[in-house]
């Protein structure tokens, strides 16, 4: 059966203009993957699932936020829609603009964008602008450019973002009948985890399913809201999530303290291992949607959460393909050549 997309599926939990137009390229839906290797590995004794945000028709949850964002931008009689990105952002935009047939301007940090979400911003026709300097510059600038010009900011600072990323929650609940005791999650401009508390929020007041505590994870390089400040130079292989001045950030701490959860970080190697444990186990997904699990790994070494009788969800935010370079540089070095003959391929049989 095809799958009616964010909009359709959940069109009265959103607080949405009248005028917003139901854009849908099938988005949301996603599936909720059991992980019992991944949970043994992290010492077992409790349930673990990933929402896996890449299988999303661009790759990346973005889409459910860019449904709601660019169809209420539409609707309003926007004819270009802009954006700062550390990728996925750009892609989501691009594809729900030409869904809708206006123009997309993204804007993102030079040099710091996985290819995927270039190419994937390229293919749907948006244009794309170079920012020298990192996210945070070129969110700024949007910020600016709104000020001036007829263009539709649709960066989570829009609040129709946070009303389409919500489903993500609802859609949780909707799965386990309850929510989780504990949602890990990466956070990077801080829309997101903050989208996710409003779901389970608004589900719990409705039909008092229960709230989930919040583990909020950080790159170790771009962890400002761990540090308590800004960050000038936010830097990780987690390109995703390289932002050192979260639009958001302020709702995510409270969010997260709310919710009896944290926000914590994690160094690049601990995130980049998680990654190959979760490819290890079938799950592919880009390097800062393993940041939410790599925390969550972290937290049970040191003993400062105990995941035992606990149903876990860990949210992966991005597929792999959008970033192949972060696997090709170290697992593609070395790859072995050979002539098409038996013997030659004899070592590895
Ligand atoms: N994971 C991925 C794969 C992301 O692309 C992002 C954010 C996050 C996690 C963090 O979500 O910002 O709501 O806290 N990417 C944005 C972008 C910034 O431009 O694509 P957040």
């Amino acid at each position: 059966m095809r799958r009616p997309g964010i909009l359709a599926r959940y069109w009265e939990w959103l607080d949405l203009p009248e005028h917003t137009v139901p854009l849908s390229l099938s988005e949301g839906d996603t599936p909720l993957i059991p992980m019992p290797r991944l949970a043994e590995a992290l010492g077992g004794g409790f349930e673990l699932f990933v929402k896996y945000e890449g299988l999303n028709p661009t790759g990346s949850f973005k889409d459910r936020g860019l449904a709601a964002a660019v169809g209420e931008a539409v609707g309003r009689g926007a004819r270009t829609v802009i954006c700062a990105s550390t990728g996925n952002t750009a892609a989501a935009t691009a594809a729900y603009a030409a869904r809708a047939g206006v123009r997309a301007l993204v804007l993102v940090p030079e040099g710091k964008i996985a290819r995927g979400k270039l190419a994937g911003a390229l293919a749907y026709g948006a244009q794309v602008v170079q920012v020298r300097g990192s996210f945070d510059h070129a969110l700024a600038l949007v910020r600016e450019a709104v000020a001036h010009y007829p263009v539709a900011l649709v960066n989570s600072i829009n609040p129709y973002r946070l009303q389409g990323q919500q489903t993500a929650a609802f859609e949780i609940v909707d799965a386990l009948g309850r929510a989780p005791d504990w949602l890990a999650i990466p956070v990077g401009n801080a829309g997101n985890i903050t989208a996710y508390w409003m779901g389970f929020r608004a589900y719990h007041r409705a039909k008092g399913t229960g709230l989930p505590r919040l583990l909020g994870v950080q790159a170790a390089g771009a962890a400002p809201l761990v540090l308590g400040h800004p960050v000038e130079n936010p830097e990780t292989v987690a390109t995703a999530i390289r932002i050192g001045k979260p639009a958001r950030g302020a709702e995510a701490l409270a969010a997260a303290r709310e919710s009896g959860g944290r926000i914590i970080a994690v160094p690049d190697e601990e995130i980049l291992a998680m990654q190959r444990l979760l490819a290890a186990e079938g799950v592919w997904v880009e390097p800062a949607s393993a940041a939410g699990l790599a925390g969550l790994a972290a937290e049970i070494r040191r003993a400062a959460l105990d995941p035992r009788g606990k149903t876990i969800v860990a949210v992966v935010t991005g597929h792999g393909l959008k970033d192949p370079d972060a696997v090709l540089r170290t697992a593609g070095a070395d790859l072995p050549t050979i002539e098409p003959v038996l013997d030659a391929l004899t070592p590895w049989l």
